[in-house]
């Protein structure tokens, strides 16, 4: 039997290298590997030799069987590489490609910021380590004011600015108001996306950090009117035509007379309320224009502010802030 070996191995590499596609090598491989295949009923017959014979009988078996397992293994690797980058078959399916999307959060900002971009405002920006003069002074916040508490705003542990002011994580985007009007004079007509910082408790509706878009629009002229027009001109563009605001009067420091914004959908309730408070404006504070140098005899102007996060909620049904953060991509790819 051992004369038979040699024999078995040469045909049966030779076999193999003829292959010429993968279902050749699947059947090469029933003939000679599978279990009634030519190798092991060969093999097989060891058993049935003199004691003497066997160890080298053994031995010549075992170089061929490692002769022939290693070019099958190689034959096969070869078909499957080729299967993987099997270069220009047309007629094989697209394969499905993961893109990435935007934040939904981003993309609330974008629609909100393309709402406004059509009325003629431009975008404005200020950093997120501000100092209490942005945050609070500028904005006609008195010392005693309590979100300037430790308790509802993170302050920086670092040295205070040239004029002692300490740092701290903006608090609102309001800030970027001070820094529109120390750089360029009226007309001034921008809004200003971004995130702010509070030490909230986290709940369903708040987090330590949230996203707000401010808004100022300072010129001869502007009145209220000017500012209910406008509220009402967005909402209805970003909520739907049929949604309703009022403005309830309210206080901010840096706006007077301040209002709340509710709006209302026909036939729809929030939580069993028909009203929803969405932003907060008013009309630029005379003090605030003092403060940044604006002439306040000569110029009116409107600001207001709202919550990201809030809309992106309301547009899409969310009931939970803590979802937009906790980057569950099964949440987040809904949002196309
Ligand atoms: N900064 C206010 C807040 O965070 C929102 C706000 C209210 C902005 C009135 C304004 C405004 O510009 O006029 O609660």
């Amino acid at each position: 039997m051992i004369e038979e070996l040699p024999q078995l191995q040469t045909q049966a590499l030779a076999e193999l290298a003829a292959a010429a596609d993968r279902d050749a090598v699947e059947a090469w491989r029933v003939k000679y590997l599978s279990r009634q295949g030519l190798l092991p009923v060969l093999l097989e017959k060891i058993k049935t030799l003199p004691k003497e014979q066997r160890p080298a009988a053994g031995q010549a078996a075992n170089l061929a069987k490692t002769a022939i397992n290693s070019a099958f293994e190689a034959r096969r690797e070869e078909f499957d590489t080729a299967t993987v980058s099997a270069p220009d078959d047309p007629t094989l399916p697209g394969r499905p490609v993961q893109w990435a999307t935007p934040h939904v959060v981003h993309q609330t900002i974008e629609r909100i910021v393309q709402i406004f971009r059509r009325m003629g405002f431009a975008i404005a920006s200020g950093p997120e380590i501000d100092t209490e003069f942005y945050n609070f002074d500028a904005l006609n916040t008195p010392a005693d004011h309590p979100a300037r508490n430790e308790q509802d705003t993170f302050y920086v542990d670092a040295p205070a600015d040239r004029d002692g002011h300490r740092f701290l994580l903006r608090s609102q985007t309001s800030t970027v108001q001070i820094r529109a009007m120390q750089t360029q004079p009226p007309p001034i007509k921008i809004i200003a996306p971004g995130r702010c910082y509070r030490r909230d408790e986290i709940d369903a509706t708040h987090g330590v950090f949230f996203h707000q878009i401010e808004g100022l629009v300072v010129d001869d002229g502007i009145t209220l009117a000017d500012l209910k027009g406008t509220m009402e001109y967005f909402f209805k563009e970003f909520i739907g035509s049929d949604t309703r605001v009022r403005f309830r009067p309210h206080f901010f420091p840096f706006t007077e007379p301040s209002f709340e914004v509710d709006m209302a959908r026909a036939n729809a309730t929030v939580k069993g309320k028909e009203w929803l408070e969405i932003a907060g404006c008013g009309m630029v504070d005379p003090n605030v224009f003092d403060n940044v140098s604006v002439d306040s005899k000569r110029y009116t102007g409107f600001a207001f502010g709202m919550g990201v996060e809030r809309l992106a909620m309301l547009q899409h049904n969310i009931s939970d802030l803590r979802l937009l953060y906790e980057n569950d991509l099964r949440f987040l790819a809904q949002f196309k």
